[in-house]
């Protein structure tokens, strides 16, 4: 079997258990329904029709069920739309190494394991998307790259702290996100070349951090229609 393979095997294991666990024990610590704290407004989402009294809006569809950062869309082009994100937290996890696909791998693990319970509280935390990973390009051809990956915190929850040292809370302030979606499951090339396609949309003239961008996975192995993945670069 491929690395490649044996990854999605492990998620697909690993997505499995944790909501089977979840459902059987009622683990999540996750407050839901409180109308009041969940104002989430995104531009893309519709009313919520089963409660046409509260503020509340819809997610994304490409959310799914999943708690997903709150986003105004200010501008959409052809090829790409320019989002405003509400400042968020996250947890996230370092790995250097030349391989994507190996790096997300070994960091989901790691942040796999603090929604599980390796925390200080061990408490479960309900999974959330997308699941983000920074890349920073090495400085030359069998150079390590750097990979910081990141699970969305749902404003929902006040996360504990992390029990691994290579696990660590961080947040995004409001920022404005040139963000590309395509379809699929990513491989490695495909986020590259998403990338470029970004680059070109947005011309010569765009102003965006270009030492790094963001790969944005929405999705778990299971889904196998309507995939939704994003390219973030973040404007300046
Ligand atoms: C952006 O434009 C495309 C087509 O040009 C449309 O399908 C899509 O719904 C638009 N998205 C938003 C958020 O308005
Ligand atoms: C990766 O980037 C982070 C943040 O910029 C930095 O703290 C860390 O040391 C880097 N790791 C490596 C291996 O370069
Ligand atoms: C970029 O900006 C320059 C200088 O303002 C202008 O001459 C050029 O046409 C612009 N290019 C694009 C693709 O908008």
């Amino acid at each position: 079997m491929s690395t490649k393979n044996l990854w999605f095997l492990m998620l697909a294991v690993t997505y499995l258990l944790s909501n089977v666990a979840s459902e059987a024990f009622g683990l999540s610590r996750v407050r839901r329904n409180d109308k009041q704290l969940n104002v989430l407004h995104f531009s893309q989402g519709r009313m919520n029709a089963k409660d046409p009294t509260s503020l509340r809006h819809e997610r994304p569809a490409f959310c799914r069920d999943l708690d997903c950062p709150e986003f105004t869309v200010v501008k959409n082009e052809t090829g790409y739309e320019l989002r405003e994100y509400m400042p968020t937290h996250w947890v996230s996890s370092n790995v250097a190494g030349l391989s994507y696909d190996t790096a997300v791998y070994q960091a989901f693990m790691r942040l796999f394991g603090y929604i599980s319970g390796e925390n200080e509280k061990k408490e479960k935390i309900t999974m959330t998307a997308p699941v983000i990973t920074r890349v920073i390009p090495g400085q030359g051809p069998a150079c390590e790259n750097n990979f910081t990956e990141s699970f969305f915190i749902s404003p929902q929850v006040d996360p504990p702290s992390p029990s691994n040292p290579k696990v660590f809370l961080s947040s995004l302030p409001k920022m404005l996100v040139y963000v590309r979606s395509f379809p699929g499951f990513a491989t490695e090339s495909d986020w590259l070349a998403q990338a470029r396609e970004l680059a070109a949309a947005l011309g010569p003239n765009a102003t965006y951090i270009k030492d790094y961008f963001y790969t944005a996975g929405y999705d778990s192995p299971f889904q196998i229609f309507n995939r939704h993945n994003e390219i973030w670069f973040i404007a300046q």
